[in-house]
C-alpha cells in the first residue's frame, strides 16, 4: 500500500485536511500526518490520529521511548509528500532550505515527490515573495495545487482559498500514478432508498444509506468520468465535482435516470428503488381513531428493466439485494433486466449491504464470469466493480489495483 504524508500546516482551512485524509484513503492509500504547531491552534492531533490510525508528528524532539527518528523514516518510507493546506510560511521554508519543525525537516529528508495546496489571504497569495517562493519549488519540481477563488476566511473576496478536495486528491492519484481509465466517460450512478409517501408524515422505504452509491459516483469521478448522481433521500453530503440530483420517490427517480440515461455510456443502479407504492397518498395525516387499515399498493417502475430493454451499446450494471439464493436470485435479475454485470449482496450476512461503509459481494457478467469480492470497504468494492466495467469497456484489461 502505498504510503502519503500529509503535511498540515496553520490556517482556517486546516479542517478540510480530514475531507483530503479521508479521500486518500478512499484510494486504497495508507496516510499519516504531519502538523506545524499553528496547524494545532485551528485542528487537534487527536483528529487525525483517530482517523488515519497513525500517531501524528509534530515534534521532532518528541521521544516515545524509542531512538528512532521520524523524520528519517517516515521519510524513506514515503511515496508522496503532500502538503494541505500550504500557508505562505510553510512554502517560504521549503524555498529556502530551512528546517525548523517537523514538517519541514521531513521536505528536506524525503526523496518522495512533493504536492503543496496553498491557501492564504489574496494579498498574500499575490505577494511577490510567495510568487517568487512558488517558482522555486516549481522548478524544483513540485506540484502546486493552485488555489481557487471566492470567500475567504478573513473576509475578502479573491484568489487564495484551499483547492477543493477532488481536485487536491485527484492530484495525488495522478502523481502516484493511480488509474484514469474512466477519463471521458459520463456516466450516471443512482444511490440511496426511495420514499413512497403514505400521508403528510408517513412513507414506505428502506435502510439504504446511499453509501455504496456514493462510493461508486467518487471512485468513478476520480478515475476521469464525468459523473452524475441520482440520489434518493440521503444524510450524505454532495461529493464534490459530481453532478447530484436528488429524488425522493421511484417514480421521480425513473424520470431523472430516464431524462438523463441517454447521454450516459454507463449506469449503475445502486439505489434500493421501492418496488411498490401506496395507490392513493392521503393528502391529509391518517386518523389512529380510523380504527384498523390496509394499504393497497401498486408495482412502481422497474427502473433497471426499462433501461434494459432500450439498452444499445450502453453498459448497464444493477444491484441484487439478496436474503436467500445469492447465486440464482442475482443471475435472474441479470438476464430478466439485460444486464452487463450485476453485483450480488447477501444483505443478510453482518457487514455486508445497508448502512454500514463496509460490503462484499459477487460480480456475475453477462457471460457468466463470477468474481467474488469478500468484505471491504465500499470504495474497494466500487473500485472493482469499475475495474470490471472497464474492462467490458475494453478499457484496460487488468483488474487489479494497487
Ligand atoms: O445504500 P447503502 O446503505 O450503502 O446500501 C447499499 C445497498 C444494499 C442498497 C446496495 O448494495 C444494493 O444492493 N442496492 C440494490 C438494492 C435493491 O433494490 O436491489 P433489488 O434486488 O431489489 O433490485 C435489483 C436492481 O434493480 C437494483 O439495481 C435496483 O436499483 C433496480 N431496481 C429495483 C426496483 C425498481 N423498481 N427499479 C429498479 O431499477
Amino acid at each position: 500500500m502505498a504510503v502519503v504524508l500529509l503535511g498540515v500546516t496553520g490556517c482556517v482551512a486546516a479542517y478540510k485536511a480530514c475531507e483530503v485524509l479521508r479521500g486518500l484513503q478512499g484510494l486504497g492509500l495508507d496516510v499519516r500526518v504531519v502538523m506545524t504547531a499553528h496547524a494545532e491552534q485551528f485542528v487537534g492531533p487527536v483528529t487525525f490520529e483517530a482517523l488515519s490510525r497513525h500517531p501524528v508528528y509534530v515534534n521532532p524532539f518528541e521521544r516515545n521511548g524509542g531512538a528512532e527518528m521520524p523524520h528519517v523514516h517516515w521519510a524513506t518510507d514515503a511515496d508522496l509528500l503532500l502538503v494541505a493546506p500550504a500557508t505562505a510560511n510553510t512554502l517560504g521554508k521549503f524555498a529556502h532550505g530551512i528546517a525548523d519543525d517537523a514538517l519541514s525537516t521531513l521536505y528536506l529528508a524525503t526523496q518522495a515527490p512533493v504536492i503543496v495546496a496553498p491557501a492564504m489571504n489574496v494579498a498574500m497569495w499575490q505577494h511577490p515573495a510567495v510568487k517568487a517562493n512558488i517558482e522555486v519549488l516549481r522548478a524544483r519540481g513540485v506540484s502546486v495545487v493552485e488555489p481557487g477563488t471566492g470567500y475567504l476566511a478573513c473576509g475578502a473576496i479573491g484568489e487564495g482559498r484551499l483547492a477543493e478536495v477532488s481536485e487536491i486528491v485527484a492530484a495525488a492519484a495522478a502523481r502516484l500514478g493511480a488509474k484514469s481509465d474512466l477519463a471521458g466517460l459520463m456516466v450516471l450512478v443512482t444511490a440511496g432508498p426511495t420514499r413512497e409517501p403514505i400521508d403528510p408524515m408517513r412513507f414506505i422505504s428502506n435502510r439504504s444509506s446511499g453509501r455504496m452509491g456514493y462510493r461508486l459516483a467518487e471512485a468513478a469521478r476520480d478515475r476521469g468520468a464525468q459523473v452524475v448522481l441520482v440520489s434518493g433521500p440521503t444524510a450524505l453530503d454532495a461529493p464534490p465535482g459530481i453532478e447530484r440530483v436528488c429524488v425522493t420517490t421511484a417514480e421521480e427517480m425513473y424520470r431523472e435516470v430516464e431524462a438523463r440515461a441517454g447521454a450516459a455510456q454507463v449506469v449503475i443502479m445502486a439505489a434500493a428503488v421501492s418496488d411498490y407504492r401506496p395507490a392513493e397518498a392521503s393528502p391529509q395525516k391518517l386518523k389512529k381513531s380510523a380504527g384498523p387499515r390496509r394499504l393497497d399498493l401498486v408495482e412502481n417502475p422497474d427502473i433497471l428493466k426499462r433501461l434494459g430493454e432500450g439498452k444499445g451499446s450502453r453498459v448497464l450494471v444493477g444491484f441484487a439485494a439478496e436474503t436467500q439464493d445469492l447465486f440464482a436470485q442475482a443471475q435472474r435479475k441479470l438476464v430478466e433486466k439485460h444486464l452487463d454485470l450485476i453485483v450480488a449482496n447477501d444483505v443478510s450476512q453482518p457487514g455486508v449491504g445497508f448502512e454500514g461503509e463496509t460490503n462484499a459481494a459477487v460480480l456475475i457478467a453477462a457471460d457468466g464470469h463470477a468474481v467474488e469480492i469478500p468484505l471491504c470497504s465500499k470504495r474497494v468494492l466500487a473500485e472493482r466493480i469499475w475495474d470490471r466495467v472497464a474492462v467490458l469497456l475494453g478499457r484496460t484489461t487488468q483488474e487489479s489495483r494497487a
